[in-house]
């Protein structure tokens, strides 16, 4: 199943305000059917005053006015459904708005019955932040609360109070939010920031980062050792899935942090946590075939028994993947991407090669950018509207749109769709090859050694063997194997099925799949 990430606000404008909606939403169904993808990961689309793209929520059980009403979420899950495109929403449990009505409460004093909901500590010696903690997006993760006379927690805004996970009352209201929307019918949900959803009850300082240094963004100084990937949040992760496998058929997906040899305990030991952690590896590795080895051995590696691996190839806080390897390396990022054993995930605008949207530095909104500056840390350039036509507003909106679209007009959906040769036609073709070989979803992953510049795999199933050669150059290069076969796909123009035997001459940047002959 090939999930696609969108964010409501980038994707379809139905009423000319600028922003995407779900209605919008509900008039593109048939370009995912067309496109051939299973599901549907939608980023927050609950009440926010909308300080973090919707990351900061007031009501988790509601639909934001500038988005829709609950009526047109129903709408469009039913279409959804029909379509047979499953649907999975974005969970966010470590933190609220502070606009949330339960922060409301809570900031009011020391004794009202939600006091203990959010994480609260005593000034430090000197009347300063209890500890050295330090938020991601910049200063100190302490924020003094008047009311109070103390300072309230915040892993990413001072307007995003973190959730304190220990209380069973706030466990329960969050399970109470996931039975909402999981009764209405979702498939799942992709869980925000699971890693940190526990920090140290000792409050212990964060040791310095011995690697940092002025290249690296202030928020990186010190290890996060007492604030992330706890133990305790491993629990939490547990019983967000319980709560969820109380409903059958559902899918955990979840953002965690880390290095790749962390990812294996996300996936849960004797109790189960996430089916799938989210593994930004390829995004995160350099680009060539001996990295690439490297980084796709590192991730199987560290995967348990039984784990069923996935690869993310772009999303709403990372840099687009076409801008970093260039147009025509996108092409092999689609082949591989679609071929290795493990389920894909892609963001909107990826399958036409968006690239980084540049931004006028009077119409940045990402708060990282405002408050971290100078190390390219802004996610708006990924999140620029998604472009279906030439047109001024792009076919994305009638009115301004809330960032600026791509200048390259004719990096477009139709344009795409009527290109036989686009990359948008690749990535068609490629997830219907998925289909059509289930060796391809679901075959063991055979490794190769990288050699001249080509990485190169196989799967296996049963009587079945499917190779895949990816020419990482821009040069042409001999990829050498024995054996014969069938040329299923190339990445190359005007591609046609045709037998091969041995050695195959990859053109630059070509990635070929090969159904072995025996
Ligand atoms: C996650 C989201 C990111 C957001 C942050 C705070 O990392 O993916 O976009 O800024 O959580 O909610």
């Amino acid at each position: 199943m090939v999930v696609y990430e969108i964010a409501a606000q980038s994707f379809q404008d139905s009423n000319g305000d600028g922003q995407g909606d779900l209605a919008g939403l509900l008039q593109r169904i048939d370009y995912l059917t067309w496109l051939g993808v299973g599901a549907v990961w939608l980023t927050p689309i609950y009440n926010s005053p909308n300080h973090d793209f919707g990351y900061d929520i007031a009501d988790f059980c509601s639909v934001d006015p500038r988005f829709g009403s609950l009526e047109d979420f129903d709408k469009l899950l039913l279409a959804l459904h029909d379509s047979g495109i499953r649907l999975i929403l974005d969970l966010v449990p470590n933190h609220t708005s502070d606009q949330h009505a339960w922060f409301g409460e809570s900031r009011a004093s020391r004794n009202n019955p939600k006091a203990d909901w959010y994480l609260s500590a005593e000034a430090g010696a000197n009347g300063g932040p209890p500890n050295n903690w330090l938020s991601r997006f910049g200063g100190s993760a302490w924020e003094w609360c008047e009311e109070r006379r103390q300072f309230y927690y915040h892993s990413f805004l001072p307007s995003q109070p973190d959730l304190n996970w220990r209380n069973p009352e706030v466990r329960e209201a969050i399970a109470a939010t996931m039975r909402f929307w999981l009764e209405r019918g979702v498939d799942g949900f992709r869980v925000d920031a699971s890693a940190v959803l526990i920090k140290d009850d000792l409050l212990r300082d964060n040791p310095p980062d011995p690697e940092a240094n002025d290249e690296k963004p202030p928020p990186q100084a010190r290890r996060p050792v007492f604030t992330d990937d706890r133990p305790e949040a491993m629990r939490c992760i547990e019983y967000i899935r319980e709560v969820l496998d109380q409903h059958d058929g559902k899918l955990l997906c979840g953002e965690v942090q880390g290095k790749t040899d962390r990812i294996g305990h996300f996936y849960g030991n004797s109790k189960p946590r996430l089916h799938l952690p989210l593994n930004f590896a390829l995004l995160d590795s350099e680009w060539n075939a001996i990295s690439l080895q490297a980084t796709i051995d590192a991730y199987f590696n560290a995967l348990p028994q039984g784990a069923w691996p996935d690869f993310v190839i772009g999303g709403h806080d990372k840099h687009r993947v076409a801008s970093k390897v260039g147009q025509s390396q996108a092409r092999v990022v689609a082949m591989l991407l679609m071929t290795i054993r493990g389920t894909p995930f892609l963001f909107a605008g990826d399958e036409i090669g968006s690239e980084q949207v540049p931004i006028p530095p009077d119409r940045v909104q990402d708060p990282f950018e405002k408050l971290v500056k100078g190390f390219d840390l802004g996610r708006d350039p990924e999140r620029a509207p998604l472009r279906w036509d030439d047109t001024e507003g792009g076919g994305f909106t009638s009115g301004e749109p809330w960032l600026p679209l791509s200048r390259d007009r004719a990096r477009n959906i139709k344009a795409h769709q009527g290109d036989r040769n686009s990359l948008l036609n690749l990535y068609r073709e490629l997830i219907a090859l998925r289909r059509e070989e289930p060796c391809l979803l679901r075959g063991e992953y055979l490794p190769r050694r990288a050699q001249n510049d080509i990485f190169s795999f196989g799967r296996r199933m049963n009587d079945t063997e499917i190779l895949v050669g990816l020419n990482i150059s821009g040069e042409p290069r001999l990829w050498e194997w024995d054996g014969c076969g069938i040329r299923l796909l190339s990445t190359g123009p005007d591609c046609k099925q045709e037998k091969v035997a041995g050695s195959i001459h990859l053109k630059p940047n070509e990635g070929v799949i090969v159904k072995v002959i025996r």
